[in-house]
């Protein structure tokens, strides 16, 4: 059946899990090729086999973008298989937070190469096939998403070096999109709030225990689709539109 994005190809980072899994899932339901990209290759060939079931084409791309040799094969296979690429969407993230006092440094790296340097090295190989599609493809338009949060907007206790992370993220995705827009590449933020994914997972006990648990048992949060469905909308926007941000949260947050 013709859909939306069918023709087009796209590549989601950190689509193992979470948001990146249900956006890889939309994508494919709307008829777009798309590159899976992670760090866990059985969990991403999981996914390929469900997406392969539901008639749709996906190509599992086992990578660790804070590798920047790594995130330009990763782009490269993608282009290579597909022959093209439509739709980039910089989703790969970690969040451990954390008082800074007493703070470990190597989380703090782990979150700067993963949500800022990660998502640099992804966009920069990206984007001259980008370019490319929006000139001579057939919808003479190409999307960047990038998922940020709602952590890059307002600032917490505990979430100093996250926040720092994810505001960053918008102000590069802001000036990216004044540097591609012209020549039909959107570039967008879509910043989520609290969603039901492992992300909380990787943190110390205690951290679980003080920070993120008291908060999923008071709130009720986000299914990755429906942060999905935020990037399908994006990005099956008529070429004249463009979203620049998409805010969605929990309505017990709004
Ligand atoms: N959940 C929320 O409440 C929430 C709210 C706002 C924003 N967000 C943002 O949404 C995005 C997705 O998070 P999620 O909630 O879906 O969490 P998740 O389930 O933990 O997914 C994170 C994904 O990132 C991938 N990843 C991590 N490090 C990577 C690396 N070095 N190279 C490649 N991939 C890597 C993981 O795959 P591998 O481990 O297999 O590599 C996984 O697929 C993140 O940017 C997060 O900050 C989430």
């Amino acid at each position: 059946m013709e859909s939306k994005l069918t023709g087009t190809a796209a590549l989601v980072t950190g689509a193992s899990s979470g948001i990146g899994a249900a956006t890889a899932r939309q994508l494919a339901e709307h008829g777009a090729a798309v590159a899976l990209v992670a760090r866990r290759q059985d969990r991403l060939a999981a996914l390929a086999g469900e997406i392969d079931k539901a008639d749709g084409t996906a190509l599992v791309v086992p990578a660790d973008i804070t590798d920047h040799t790594q995130a330009e094969a990763a782009v490269q296979q993608a282009v290579d298989r597909f022959g093209r690429l439509d739709i980039l969407v910089n989703n790969a993230g970690v969040m451990l937070l954390g008082p800074v006092v007493g703070a470990d440094v190597e989380q703090w790296e782990r979150m700067i190469a993963t949500n800022v340097q990660g998502l640099l090295y992804t966009t920069r190989a990206a984007l001259p096939h980008l370019l490319q599609a929006a000139e001579q493809g057939p919808r003479q338009v190409a999307d960047i998403v990038n998922i940020s949060s709602i952590a890059g907007r307002v600032a917490w206790n505990g979430y100093g070096v996250y926040n720092l992370t994810k505001f960053g993220v918008n102000g590069f995705t802001e000036s990216l999109r004044q540097e591609v827009t012209q020549r039909h590449v959107r570039v967008g933020v879509l910043e989520p709030g609290g969603v039901a994914t492992e992300l909380g997972s990787h943190n110390r006990p205690e951290i679980r225990n003080e920070m993120i648990d008291p908060f999923y048992e008071q709130t009720e949060v986000l299914a990755p689709e429906d942060i999905a469905d935020g990037v399908a909308y994006m990005v099956t926007r008529p070429r004249h539109t463009a979203i620049g941000e998409l805010w969605i949260m929990p309505t017990d947050q709004a």
